[in-house]
């Protein structure tokens, strides 16, 4: 079968569920707004920068985003950085995105919670006029960081509750086990918040058990290591969990070799409900559309196997069932078309 064209796929709408917009930050915008913020960066230039996008694994990459996320002071910084994000959205065909922020990340540096929901909920909100794109936000604790800091941080974020959907698990994955926050994610769900956690990235498939099992996440970020156990594997695939895979991500973290090694397909058609996403596109270089043409050059894709990649990734969304309807409509009549 034929693989399908960049335009096709350009025109399937899709959702992007694993996002972290502070790792959107190009390094352009970087710059700029170190010199807006009156901050000096240990590079020369961008070129610089992006050399120095040359990770190991997921630490060394770790070390530069938050390095670069200092940056981030302002409300409008924050708006800044969600819309150009949302502009690159909508050249990809995305109808859809649900952003994670880290806001431990800033309020260790005095930034407010109320500066950064005020800029990212202001962009979301010129993103869906300008573009039509809607929007779930997910509020992401670090786990790097203590479990009495995520308590600490759901506290700050209680007067914003009816503007975040979810709560999210990342940063350093081994040995930060989901277990480690299993008190403060039954405070989470207690306040009617879904949750979802990154697992089996560079950490073992129980740690994948784990975060459902003990976090009761409603999808898994990453979980690619969970081909490593085929009764997990077996599990993933009856209970249809997504999974939110990065490939462009896993590759330039080493997770997989090259992408001619990556599993994703493999998952997708033992009947997984694997979706594809960016992760951290300014440092992992690409955006949605960027993910799914590298995964079709070096896999294959063919027109049935991308419609069923955009298809997951709406049915996993947040949306609520009208704009699903729509989108899935609309994803079914171009199935047929071409
Ligand atoms: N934070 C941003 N990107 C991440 C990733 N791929 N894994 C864990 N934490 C992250
Ligand atoms: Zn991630």
């Amino acid at each position: 079968m034929d693989n399908i064209d960049t335009e096709l796929l350009r025109t399937l709408p899709k959702a992007e569920l694993h996002l972290h917009l502070e790792g959107t930050l190009e390094p352009e915008l970087m710059f700029t707004l170190a010199e807006r913020n009156g901050i000096s960066l240990p590079y020369d230039s961008v070129e610089a920068l992006r050399n120095a996008y040359d990770f190991g694994n997921l630490q060394d990459f770790l070390n530069l985003y938050y390095q670069g996320a200092a940056v981030l002071q302002t409300e409008q910084d924050f708006y800044d950085l969600t819309l150009a994000y949302l502009e690159r959205c909508a050249q990809d065909g995305v109808v859809h995105v649900e952003p994670f922020f880290d806001p431990q990340t800033h309020t260790a540096r005095a930034i407010t919670m109320a500066t950064q929901f005020r800029g990212i909920l202001r962009a979301l909100a010129d993103g869906k006029e300008r573009w039509g794109i809607s929007s779930c936000l997910i509020l992401s604790f670090l786990r790097h960081l203590s479990e009495e800091d995520a308590v600490v941080t759901l506290q700050q974020a209680l007067p914003w509750r009816e503007h975040f959907v979810a709560v999210g698990l990342d940063s350093s994955e081994k040995g930060n086990p989901p277990e480690k926050f299993q008190r403060v994610f039954d405070q989470v769900r207690a306040l009617g918040l879904k949750t979802v956690a990154h697992a089996g990235e560079e950490g073992p498939p129980d740690y994948i058990v784990q975060a459902l099992d003990l976090l009761k996440v409603v999808r898994i970020d990453h979980g690619v290591r969970c081909a490593e156990d085929p009764a997990l594997v077996q599990r993933l695939i009856d209970q249809q969990i997504p999974l939110t895979v990065c490939p462009l991500s896993n590759t330039r973290l080493k997770v997989f070799s090259d992408m001619s090694e990556h599993n994703i397909m493999q998952l997708l058609d033992r009947g997984m409900r694997v979706t594809i996403n960016s992760d951290d596109p300014a440092y992992f270089g690409g955006y949605l559309l960027d993910n799914y043409c590298a995964v079709r050059d070096a896999l294959g894709m063919t027109k049935a196997q991308a419609v069923q990649l955009a298809r997951n990734s709406l049915i996993s969304s947040f949306l609520d069932n009208d704009s699903l309807s729509l989108h899935l409509a609309r994803l079914d009549q171009l199935a047929q078309v071409h």
